[in-house]
């Protein structure tokens, strides 16, 4: 150590953990949302038939896995999750499905930016329903970088997210809703991000060209079908 360096502690943010909430999650948000984030992660299924092999990323307690795998019959799929607990449940999910779509799936517990597929350009498809709002703007541009390394030539990427409606009076209601959905993910999930993060902009930048896109609830959920263009 040289001098003048000090041994002070670093403060070390422990990362969002969906443990605690994982058995609950799919009941909050059908009495906060009813059917319409399960109908904004389902918007592009009918076209991901020709997907063989997707990354799911934070996909959490695989509602999406499981109708992926069984709208796909071909689609080898790695889930990439940082909550064991979440995972759980997404293999229970599969596995009731059966062992022949079980079988399809390669569970990974880790964070997405220590995750390595086991070749370059693996994915024809890449998922990420309410996960991109787990990131600030910095992280988020080095997970969508790695999307982009991890990307075959013309893969498709789908993304559903809350959003911040744009014009007035919608822009408060939906703006208190965001507010309140971060405030809730921090007390029981110790998410550190507080505002929604601009991925179409990080997306763009890193080769995805928006292919189709559809707003649910007056405009405050988006699902988005992009295009990678390497
Ligand atoms: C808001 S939940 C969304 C779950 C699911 N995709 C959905 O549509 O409801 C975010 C999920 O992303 C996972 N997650 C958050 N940060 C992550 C990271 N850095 N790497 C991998 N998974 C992460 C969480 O554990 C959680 O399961």
């Amino acid at each position: 150590m040289n001098a003048g360096q000090s041994l002070a502690p670093q403060t070390l943010v422990p990362p969002m953990n969906c443990d605690a909430l994982a058995p609950f999650y799919s009941i909050l948000e059908h009495i906060s949302f009813g059917p319409f984030l399960e109908r904004a992660r389902f918007k592009f299924l009918p076209q991901l038939h020709d997907s063989r092999r997707a990354l799911l990323c934070g996909d959490g307690d695989g509602r999406f896995l499981a109708r992926l795998l069984q709208e796909n019959p071909t689609v080898e799929v790695d889930f990439v999750d940082l909550s064991g607990r979440m995972i759980e449940l997404a293999a229970g999910r599969a596995s009731n499905l059966g062992p022949a779509f079980r079988n399809r799936v390669c569970f990974h517990h880790c964070d997405i930016r220590d995750f390595s597929p086991a070749t370059p350009e693996s994915y024809d498809l890449i998922a990420a329903h309410f996960f991109l709002d787990c990131f600030g703007e910095t992280d988020l541009r080095s997970v969508i970088q790695l999307f982009s390394s991890w990307a075959t030539p013309n893969a498709q990427c789908i993304v559903s997210e809350f959003r911040e409606i744009p014009a007035p009076p919608a822009r408060y209601i939906s703006r208190a809703i965001v507010r309140s959905l971060y405030a809730a993910f921090r007390l029981t999930a110790n998410l550190r991000t507080t505002r929604l993060p601009d991925y179409p902009a990080a997306l763009q930048t890193h080769g995805f060209r928006l292919q189709q896109e559809s707003f649910l609830l007056h405009g405050l959920l988006h699902s988005s079908l992009w295009g990678f263009e390497a």
